[in-house]
């Protein structure tokens, strides 16, 4: 079936008791048994929920995957991925990663004794050359947060899975969604989601996700969830399920309104440097035309006049509200090295100042451009 009918139907058949065409909200967090330790399928909700398991099962589909998992947040599902690996492990992760993932694996990670290697992840030289024979896991995110850049996934999965420590490949697709770019398909082990953001789509939920392909790797993934227990809620759940059923539809609009705007801003003078992944001043325009199907909502732009010019600029749009995270059907607009990235200031990782994310929504395009024009003048 088509992504657009996976997204409507997949995982959720109408309701067998009772013909309810949306899954229903099974708020309990236990289910009678028939007998000790005889059940229908479930017997406690950290362990499986039907709301869960609707969701779960959707997000496998749409990522092209066999199992899915959801969590409590993205960052609940990024640390169920990490805890596969032991003390003494090595990861190789790219050089501009989200904000709180860079302080998951640096603040807690680290001194835990994971040994973590920030590279260039758009060269895939330096990806190879950081590997080592205890590197058991490579991630990646493409489109990266908050500079947009592309990492080859085809590229990175071919260097991992040669290598002889044969590290598993996970890649956050939060940014693209499995919509524009589906990372099983081009050879990652993992595909993980911050379904805070475009899949539940309506700033109304905090979720997480990881889809995956092999059992062995979904058992443990799944004995971790049940074991840790950073489960979401099945109200949560089914707005995610909710959310997923327009992807498509929103998906296509955030591209088209964002390449608008990439194009309005690419000319403006107040601004230095535009960063859109299907603009064609990007550097990787071609390896992104080829992994992902349209260019995705987010646009990065660094103002003549740094820090101080973003600020001023980010807290005088109107209509584009000031906020952190991403996705929503509302625009929204916020300085990284303030705010999303602040755990990155003063590390290698540490971002412009002066660069400005825009998360561009569904609102009509020339209303989006006539705030931009207002607060960059
Ligand atoms: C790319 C990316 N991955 C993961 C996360 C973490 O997700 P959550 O905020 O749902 O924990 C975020 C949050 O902004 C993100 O942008």
């Amino acid at each position: 079936m088509h992504f657009e009918t996976l997204s409507i139907h997949a995982g959720q058949p109408p309701d067998p008791a009772t013909g309810a065409v949306m899954t229903p909200i099974y708020q309990t967090s236990t289910y009678v048994q028939d007998g000790v330790g005889r059940h229908r399928g479930y017997e406690y909700s950290r362990t499986g929920n039907p709301t869960r398991a609707a969701l779960e099962a959707c997000l496998a589909a749409l990522e092209g995957g066999q199992y899915g998992l959801a969590f409590s947040s993205g960052m609940a599902a990024t640390d169920a991925v990490l805890r596969l690996f032991s003390p003494g492990d090595h990861v190789v992760a790219g050089n501009d990663v989200y904000g709180g993932t860079y302080r998951l694996f640096e603040r807690l990670l680290r001194p835990y004794g994971l040994d973590f290697s920030y590279v260039d992840a758009t060269d895939m030289d330096q990806v190879k050359a950081a590997l080592r024979p205890n590197t058991r896991l490579v991630w990646l995110e493409t489109p990266t947060n908050p500079l947009l850049s592309i990492c080859d996934i085809r590229g990175a999965s071919e260097i991992a899975h040669s290598h002889p420590s044969q590290p598993l490949l996970a890649v956050d697709n939060t940014f693209a969604t499995p919509y524009l770019q589906r990372p099983l398909e081009l050879g990652a082990d993992i595909a993980i989601h911050s379904t805070t953001k475009y899949l539940g789509g309506h700033s109304d939920v905090v979720g997480g996700a990881v889809v995956a392909n092999d059992p062995a790797l979904h058992q443990q993934l799944a004995f971790l969830q049940n074991a840790v227990g950073a489960v979401p809620g099945p109200m949560d759940c089914f707005l995610v399920l909710r959310g997923l059923k327009t992807l498509p539809l929103r998906m296509e609009r955030h591209s088209a309104n964002a390449e608008k705007i990439a194009e309005y801003l690419a000319t403006h003078t107040r601004v230095a440097r535009l960063i859109y992944p299907f603009h064609t001043s990007h550097p990787q325009i071609e390896l992104a035309r080829r992994q992902m199907h349209s260019g995705g909502g987010m646009i990065s732009f660094v103002l003549r006049g740094g820090a101080l010019a973003a600020r001023r600029v980010a807290e005088s749009t109107r209509l584009i509200a000031l906020a952190e995270s991403l996705g929503g059907v509302e625009s929204l607009i916020e300085v990284p090295a303030a705010m999303t990235h602040a755990s990155t200031v003063n590390s290698p990782l540490a971002v412009d100042p002066g660069l400005i994310r825009l998360s561009v929504g569904l609102e009509h395009v020339d209303d989006l451009i006539e705030d931009l024009e207002r607060a960059l003048a």
